[in-house]
């Protein structure tokens, strides 16, 4: 044992300083905005702490010094998240794993990536990709967001139809838990049925129940194809049958099915008509975007152009653009992705990302409309989503009359979630803003099951507090 005193005879910043470097540990007003807020900006904390560990002992130095201090930890990763999961508690710590950004292995054999935490996601595909692998997580915010934010909020994105969520990548996970011990199980094995799989509790639980530090990715071969297109449909029945027919007819390659309604399509092309030209004529009631990841460069391209002319025929899709190059494919998926300008006439505005069966659809987008227009007049709604998924995203804008009933507007559209049995939150999580609402969505028993694990995990009630579980 050396010398140095124990932690809890030293005050927070000095146990902290000597464990990490002084360096490495920020307070007050010296701890950046960027560390204070998340994307939506509903949200701005003042943590006292701002601590970078460097490796994994770093971090459960820190929340060993946190529980004896009785202070809060969040981790604060890409700030890409839409409901205040990654704020951190007044006066508490927040911990930013941006120092532990490293690929540890890329292994093309077993086809895993082991990586830190703090890795942003684009920077993980591309050096995946490098090694001829591929990384199938894909999301809009992909030059941020962290991994360890993605596996702590389970992220969805573009592939999910196909790869599944990140929960479906994650073979192996190192967690620092709340009394400071470390798990690791970076394993890379797929099967591993010995017991409780404890990791799957960890994805998903925003950092409620331990903190990720590392982790072993799934991958796959690179794919050798793709084949993007925009079509119109003339109803909503025909989309989901589009998305039947083409899970068949492109033999289980269909890797993207964006739904975008008619009003989302008209404002975010005119939007960037200064950058681009409007792809497809405005004035149908669906555009989808359409992606396929194949294998064989000889067939493929025509194979989807066959498949899209049948589609045609039938009188599933009226119009279709297929991308004929990089940089036309890069055009269509700005449709979808590039929203910046095209929601501006909507701020302020809230954003949801709700689940439901794909048959409950239409129903939910007509009563949501009607509830929100009985409630406040005037409010513009726009739809769009990952369909392949039963995930909807919907903008609501109420104009001024936002200032002070976001949480109204949010009970609206929850409210009408429930009548159609589907979830408040499908891809980014509860967080604080969706914690008064999550008895819509989970019933009594469900509640108090996610009490007691987080009781068992964390008595002290110290990680990520006021998230997820009301405790
Ligand atoms: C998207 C984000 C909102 O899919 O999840 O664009
Ligand atoms: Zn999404």
């Amino acid at each position: 044992m050396s010398g140095a005193p124990a932690i809890e005879s030293l005050g927070v910043r000095e146990a902290l300083d000597a464990a990490l470097g002084a360096q490495y540990i920020l307070a007050g007003d010296d701890i950046g905005e960027r560390y204070r807020a998340d994307i939506i900006g509903k949200y701005r904390s003042a943590p006292a702490f701002l601590a970078k560990p460097a490796t994994t002992e770093d971090v459960a130095a820190v929340v060993k010094i946190a529980a004896s201090h009785d202070l809060s930890i969040t981790m604060v990763g890409g700030q890409t998240g839409t409901c205040g999961g990654a704020i951190a508690r007044d006066g508490g710590i927040a911990l930013s794993l941006e120092r532990m950004n490293r690929i540890a292995e890329i292994d093309t054999i077993s086809m895993t990536l082991t990586v830190e935490a703090g890795c942003i996601l684009q920077i993980a595909q591309e050096a995946v990709e490098k090694e001829g692998a591929f990384l199938p997580l894909d999301l809009g915010s992909r030059g941020s967001a962290v991994i360890g934010g993605c596996i702590a909020a389970n992220s969805g994105g573009n592939r999910v139809l196909r790869w599944g969520m990140m929960r479906d990548m994650v073979i192996g996970l190192e967690v620092v838990l709340a009394d400071g011990t470390v798990v690791s199980s970076l394993t890379k094995m797929i099967k591993d049925n010995a017991g409780y799989h404890w990791k799957e509790l960890m994805i998903g639980s925003e950092g409620t129940l331990g903190i990720v530090t590392k982790a072993v990715l799934r991958l796959r071969p690179n794919p050798l194809t793709n084949q993007t297109a925009l079509v119109a449909l003339p109803s909503f029945d025909m989309v989901a049958r589009l998305l039947r027919d083409l899970e068949v007819s492109l033999s289980g390659q269909l890797s993207s099915f964006e739904l975008m309604w008619g009003e989302f399509f008209e404002l975010i092309t005119t939007a960037q008509l200064a950058a681009r030209p409007r792809p497809m004529a405005l004035g149908h009631p669906y555009y989808v975007l359409v992606e396929r990841l194949g294998g064989d460069s000889l067939v493929d391209a025509e194979q989807f152009e066959r498949v899209l002319a049948d589609q045609i025929e039938a009188g599933v899709i009226v119009d279709a653009v297929v991308a004929k190059s990089e940089n036309e494919r890069q055009a269509l998926w700005a449709v979808r992705e590039d929203l910046r300008g095209g929601f501006d006439p909507l701020q302020p505005c809230s954003v949801y990302d709700v689940g439901m069966a794909l048959v409950d659809m239409p129903t939910f987008v007509t009563e949501v409309q009607h509830n929100m227009e009985a409630a406040y007049p005037g409010a513009k709604l726009v739809f769009y989503g990952h369909a392949g998924d039963g995930n909807l995203h919907l903008v609501v804008s109420v104009g001024k009359d936002r200032a002070g009933n976001e949480d109204d507007i949010d009970r609206v559209v929850y409210e009408t979630v429930q009548t159609v049995g589907g979830s408040i939150a499908a891809e980014h999580g509860i967080g604080m803003s969706r914690l008064p609402f999550i008895g819509l969505t989970r019933s009594e028993a469900e509640l108090a099951l996610m009490a007691r694990i987080k009781q068992a995990l964390d008595p002290q009630g110290m990680l990520n507090p006021g998230k997820v579980v009301a405790l």
